[in-house]
C-alpha cells in the first residue's frame, strides 16, 4: 500500500516551487527596503510559551496545537504562529539592549495548527510575518500595514482591502469585557459549550466562534469603539493619520477582534476580494501587543506586526488570474550528436553554468529529433546542435527559440557574450 502526505500538508513540486521562490525573493526585497531584519526560530517550543501568550482560551491553544511529550518528559509544541517565539528570543537574547531600537525582524516559515482542511487552510503552511519590537510610535503601526500591502502589491494583487479596528487599552479592554459579560448572560444557554466557558474567561472570544456566528446577539454585542478611552481613541486617530499620509485605504470594522490574546491598540486584517477566492478571504492579520515582552519576562517593550500565508497569497494572485513575470528559465539547451560531440556538450555545459548561464543537455542517449522535443518541453530560449562539423569547425548555430533566428558563433563567443547576445535576440523579437 502507498502512503500518502498527511491531511492538511502538501508537496510544492517543481512548477510551483519557482513562484514560492519568486514570493520569497519579493518578501526578502520588500524587508530590506523597509528595514526588517530576518530572525529564525525553531520549530517547537515549549508548550507553554504558547499558553500564556497566544492565550489558553483561544481556538489555536485549545483546539489546533500539534503537542508532543518529548522523550525528556517535556512538553512541546510545533509552533502554531510566529509572534510568541519572535518575542520570546527577544527576550531571551537581551534585543532589547540593541542601540537600534525598536528592533525590527521578519521571518517566513511553516506553522502547523489542526484546522479542518479546506481551500486556503491547512495544517502545515508557511507563514511571512514582521514583527517591530520596542516603539508606541503609531507611525510604526502604519509602516508595518504599508510593509505588508507592499508585498501584495509587488505581487501583483490588486483587490484586496485592509480593515482596521482599535482594540484599545487594557483599560477600555475592560470595560468592553464587562458590557459583554453583561450583554451574553442572560443568553448563554443558546451558545455552545465553549462560548459557556468563555463567557468567564474571555468573553471576547466568544466573538470569534465559528459555530454560533448566526445567533442574532452576535450583531448586537457590545462594540469595542465605544469603549475606547480617550487615549486609546487619540492612538488610534493617529495610526489613521499615517496610513492617510501614506496613502493608504482602509475600512474601520468595529467587529474585528483577532484570534489572539496578546492584541491591544491595533488589530487589521487584508482580505481578498477577487472573485473565485474561496470562502476564506483573509490573506493576513497582525496587531499591537504591548505587554506581551513584559508577560514573557522582559522589559516594557510594546510590540506590532503581522502573520500573511504564501500559500494564500498564491491562491490571491491565481484567482485574479496573475502569474509572476520572470520566473527562472533556462537560458540554452546543448544537442549532441555521436559521443565525440556528447564530450564536447559535457564540457560546454559546464562552461556556460559556470558563466552564470542556465544550461542543460540530454542524459538519455535520445536521438536528436527527441533532445531537440526536450529543449521545447523545457522551454529553453535557446538550443544549438553539436556534431562533427562543428566539432571542426568550432562555430555553432545558436538558435533563439522564438522565432527560429540563427546566428553562427563559436563557442567561446557564446560563453563570453551570453548576456549581450540573449538580450538582443529578445529586442529583435519584439
Ligand atoms: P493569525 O491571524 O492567526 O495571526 O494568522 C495570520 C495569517 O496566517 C492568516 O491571516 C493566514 O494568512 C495565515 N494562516 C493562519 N492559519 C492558517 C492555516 N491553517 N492555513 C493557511 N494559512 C493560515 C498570527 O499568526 C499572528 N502571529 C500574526 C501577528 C504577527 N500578529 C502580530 N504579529
Amino acid at each position: 500500500m502507498s502512503i500518502n502526505v498527511p491531511r492538511g500538508t502538501k508537496d510544492l513540486l517543481p512548477g510551483e516551487t519557482e513562484k514560492w521562490q519568486a514570493v520569497e525573493e519579493l518578501i526578502r526585497d520588500t524587508c530590506r527596503l523597509f528595514q526588517y531584519k530576518e530572525i529564525r526560530t525553531p520549530i517547537f517550543e515549549h508548550t507553554e510559551l504558547f499558553t500564556r501568550s497566544v492565550g489558553d482560551t483561544t481556538d489555536i491553544v485549545q483546539k489546533e496545537m500539534y503537542t508532543f511529550t518529548d522523550r525528556g518528559d517535556r512538553s512541546l509544541t510545533l509552533r502554531p504562529e510566529g509572534t510568541a517565539p519572535v518575542v520570546r528570543s527577544f527576550v531571551e537574547n537581551k534585543l532589547f539592549g540593541l542601540a537600534n531600537q525598536p528592533v525590527k525582524l521578519y521571518y517566513t516559515g511553516p506553522m502547523f495548527r489542526y484546522e479542518r482542511q479546506q481551500a486556503g487552510r491547512y495544517r502545515q503552511f508557511v507563514q511571512f510575518g514582521v514583527e517591530a519590537i520596542g516603539s508606541k510610535d503609531p507611525s510604526i503601526d502604519a509602516e508595518v500595514m504599508a510593509l505588508a500591502m507592499t508585498v501584495y502589491q509587488k505581487a501583483g494583487i490588486k483587490k484586496i482591502k485592509l480593515v482596521i479596528n482599535s482594540l484599545g487599552d487594557t483599560d477600555s479592554r475592560q470595560a468592553h469585557r464587562v458590557a459583554l459579560s453583561a450583554h451574553f448572560s442572560p443568553h448563554i444557554q443558546e451558545f455552545c459549550s465553549d462560548c459557556q466557558n468563555r463567557l468567564e474567561k474571555n468573553p471576547l472570544r466568544i466573538l470569534d466562534c465559528k459555530v454560533d456566528r448566526e445567533n442574532p446577539l452576535m450583531a448586537t454585542a457590545p462594540k469595542l469603539p465605544d469603549y475606547l478611552n480617550e487615549e486609546s481613541a487619540a492612538y488610534f486617530g493617529k495610526v489613521k493619520h499615517y496610513l492617510d499620509i501614506l496613502n493608504i485605504k482602509y475600512e474601520v470594522d468595529p467587529n474585528l477582534v483577532r484570534g489572539l490574546d496578546y492584541y491591544n491598540h491595533t488589530a487589521f486584517e487584508i482580505m481578498s476580494e477577487g472573485e473565485g477566492f474561496g470562502a476564506i478571504t483573509t490573506l493576513a492579520g497582525g496587531g499591537r501587543y504591548n505587554g506581551l515582552v513584559e508577560d514573557l519576562g522582559g522589559p516594557e517593550s510594546p510590540g506590532i506586526g503581522f502573520g500573511m500565508s504564501i500559500e494564500r497569497l498564491l491562491l490571491a494572485l491565481e484567482a485574479e488570474g496573475q502569474s509572476f513575470e520572470n520566473l527562472p528559465t533556462l537560458d540554452v539547451y546543448v544537442v549532441a550528436m555521436g559521443e565525440a560531440a556528447k564530450d564536447k556538450a559535457v564540457s560546454f555545459v559546464s562552461q556556460l553554468r559556470q558563466n552564470n548561464v542556465s544550461a542543460e543537455m540530454d542524459y538519455l542517449d535520445r536521438k536528436v529529433k527527441a533532445q531537440m522535443k526536450s529543449a521545447d518541453r523545457l522551454n529553453a530560449k535557446f538550443s544549438v546542435v553539436i556534431g562533427d562539423n562543428e566539432l571542426e569547425s568550432g562555430i555553432i548555430s545558436l538558435k533563439y527559440l522564438a522565432n527560429g533566428n540563427q546566428q553562427q558563433l563559436t563557442f567561446e563567443e557564446i560563453v563570453a557574450n551570453f548576456t549581450e547576445i540573449a538580450s538582443k535576440a529578445t529586442e529583435e523579437s519584439a
